[in-house]
């Protein structure tokens, strides 16, 4: 027999260890959930600061084009081909009313004859260095546009070729605009938040607030001004962060942004907290009195959140078989359903996470995913055959492929036969990926109106091929409808597999059908060399590479890869969506000339990579017993 003093000392302890482990767990699901905060703020100001970027490229590329227009004007090239002296050529441009509205409208213009100096000008400032810009003109022979800093205040130049008959001299156009606050201030409003452009030492030009409201101004921006770029970084609250990108030289655009307070407000995003920490005092306080009368606790499951996925054996009426992943929101199981007369189905169980139960936006992005696919109906696309809750717990049944992923077959083809896939097996699988494509794209309702649906993580690991060398697209998760049905994609927020993302999509900008034929030409590409166009960047580094598209090095991996597919290639991954192919059906006709026997040779690769895997795999979802021996509960 225990002393009475000794099992309440126990009893103390047993219940102190209960009330340190619910501690510990609030206190890890409390920085869980102000990473999460901080990983949503920080990707909302560096999808700003893109957008930000790509304004003042748009702004640019308007200016240049205004100065070539000017200098197309038939006087002035007449006149620089008869090569008139330096007085007259002045007073052209100064007093000539066919040039009025470009004097204008530019801060500063001259024209340069030879050499990089202006013969004649007005308004440029004294020290001003254009020799990088007037040579990059007249070697390319189209406008070039940059930022200069010139008395402290920031200018678009523009050096831009006069195009004359015989060819003999290459004169440039000159002209500069000052980015001012109202300029910026539209760069603000594209990038969302407040903008600056700095030179690492100190503001140049400021403008704007965070469209989330009062309270945001530049001071934050004018105390990080030399935060490098390209850089994000998220201040103490939680809601307001920063992002600087490069934009000419030293300069960079660094742009605040403030999030809106998460739905809910503060009990909206801390409430797992409070529940652990109330069921924990609760918990602490029964170990007390059960120890403390000398009774064992049961010996109960924990139910925690984080509850270990691998001690699920059922969901519902499907029995679990083996885990085969495990993502961010879901865990994925093989698993069979079994019925009477012996009926017997394999089947995906998509089941989300247990810690995102009672996260709405998760549930919600979930029913999404669900009903998105409960509307197509193709042999190139995963079949949904359930959806539904065990417990308290979402899932979703999908048919099972048996097969691998796309990204496991290219990286089991270069570890083992040190070369990536066939080229016939590349377009066999591109085809068919174009084919299922090409239907999400065009799907009508019933009444026969378009749903408009872009896949938006086109990617390796989400496209199966099957051990009889089918080819399907899985992994709706982010994927949206046009067709007035709520949409999960937030402006602003990237989502989906950013090595395969289309430039327009990394910049927050929005996705349509065309991206997902870019992240198409993109897993082309990962098929035929065995490694991702972006493989040398990371992280930020890669979101940025991503929104800007190939660049020379790039172009260059594109040239290298069999001709058959580098004109194909070149044309997908057009920077413009407008030069791009401009629907699947058309991407596939070029593609469907270089599959040949790519059907059989994709079935005999797949077998020889996986084969005896598979063969066991298929064998251990048919004999699995029907009635699982124990069923356990699912975890809460
Ligand atoms: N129906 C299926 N049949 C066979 N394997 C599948 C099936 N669905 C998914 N898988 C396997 O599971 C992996 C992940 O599936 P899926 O892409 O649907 O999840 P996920 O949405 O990427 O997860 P998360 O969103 O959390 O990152 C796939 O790459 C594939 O290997
Ligand atoms: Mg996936």
């Amino acid at each position: 027999m225990q002393r009475p003093a000794a099992a309440q000392v126990r009893a103390l302890l047993a219940a102190l260890a209960v009330l340190g482990v619910s501690v510990a767990i609030a206190i890890v699901l409390g920085r869980v959930a102000d990473r999460r905060e901080i990983q949503r703020t920080t990707a909302a100001a560096e999808a700003g600061a893109l957008r930000g970027q790509t304004a003042l490229r748009t702004l640019l590329a308007g200016f240049e084009e205004q100065v070539r227009v000017a200098s197309a004007n038939p006087p002035l090239v007449a006149s620089l081909e008869a090569g008139i002296d330096r007085a007259t050529l002045r007073d052209l441009l100064f007093n000539e009313p066919w040039l009025k509205s470009f004097r204008s409208s530019v801060d500063g213009f001259g024209v340069v004859r030879r050499g990089v100096a202006p013969e004649v000008s007005a308004r440029l400032p004294e020290k001003f260095d254009v020799k990088d810009l007037s040579e990059r003109a007249r070697s390319e022979r189209r406008p070039a546009s940059g930022l200069r800093v010139a008395g402290g205040q920031v200018l678009a130049v523009v050096a831009c070729p006069v195009t004359l008959t015989d060819g003999s001299e290459s004169p440039l156009l000159l002209a500069t605009k000052i980015v001012d606050v109202g300029t910026l201030a539209m760069v603000a409003e594209r990038a969302a938040g407040a903008a600056a452009i700095s030179d690492g030492r100190r503001v140049l030009v400021a403008a704007g607030e965070s469209s989330a409201g009062a309270g945001v101004d530049l001071s934050e921006i004018k105390r990080l001004v030399s935060l490098s770029a390209p850089a994000a970084i998220t201040l103490a609250n939680g809601r307001d962060a920063i992002a600087a990108v490069p934009i000419d030289g030293e300069l960079r655009l660094i742009v605040h942004v403030r999030r809106a307070p998460a739905a809910g407000g503060i009990a909206g995003t801390t409430w797992p907290i409070w529940v652990t920490l109330i069921i924990g005092i609760g918990a602490a306080v029964g170990v007390f009195l059960l120890v403390g009368r000398g009774v064992r606790p049961p010996h109960a499951r924990r139910a925690t959140p984080d509850d270990s996925p691998t001690m699920v054996t059922s969901v519902g009426r499907y029995r679990v078989i083996d885990r085969i992943g495990l993502g961010g929101m879901v865990e994925i199981y093989s698993a069979v359903t079994t019925g009477e007369g012996g009926f017997r189905r394999s089947v995906v169980i998509k089941r989300l996470r247990p810690q995102l139960a009672g996260d709405p936006a998760a549930v919600a992005q979930f029913c999404d995913e669900a009903n998105l696919l409960a509307a197509l109906h193709h042999p190139n696309i995963v079949a949904v055959q359930d959806f539904g809750r065990a417990g308290d717990q979402l899932f979703l049944a999908e048919e099972y492929i048996l097969g691998r992923d796309l990204g496991r077959l290219v990286k089991r083809c270069v570890e083992q036969v040190k070369r990536s896939l066939p080229a016939e097996v590349v377009a066999h699988v591109g085809f068919e990926l174009l084919k299922a494509l090409d239907y999400v794209h065009n799907v009508c309702n019933e009444e026969g109106k378009p749903l408009g649906i872009v896949h938006g993580d086109v990617s390796p690991e989400n496209i199966m091929i099957s051990s009889r060398g089918e080819v399907k697209l899985l992994d709706f998760g982010v994927a949206k409808a046009t067709d007035g049905r709520p949409s999960r994609t937030e402006t602003g927020v990237v989502k989906g597999n950013v090595s395969f993302m289309s430039p327009e999509q990394a910049r927050g900008e929005g996705n349509d059908a065309r991206s997902d034929l870019y992240a198409t030409a993109l897993v082309i590409y990962y098929c035929l060399v065995g490694k991702p166009l972006y493989e040398s960047h990371a992280g930020y580094e890669l979101l940025l590479k991503a929104g800007a598209g190939p660049g020379p090095e790039e172009w260059a991996a594109v040239g290298r890869v069999p001709p058959r597919f580098s004109a194909l290639l070149r044309r997908a991954l057009a920077p413009r969506v407008e030069q791009r192919y401009q629907s699947a059906r058309e991407m596939a006709v070029d593609l469907e000339r270089l599959i040949g026997d790519g059907a059989q040779r994709t079935h005999a690769l797949i077998g020889r990579l996986f084969g005896p895997e598979l063969t066991a795999e298929a064998r251990r979802l048919a004999e699995t017993p029907d009635e699982p021996a124990h069923r356990e509960p699912m975890p809460t």
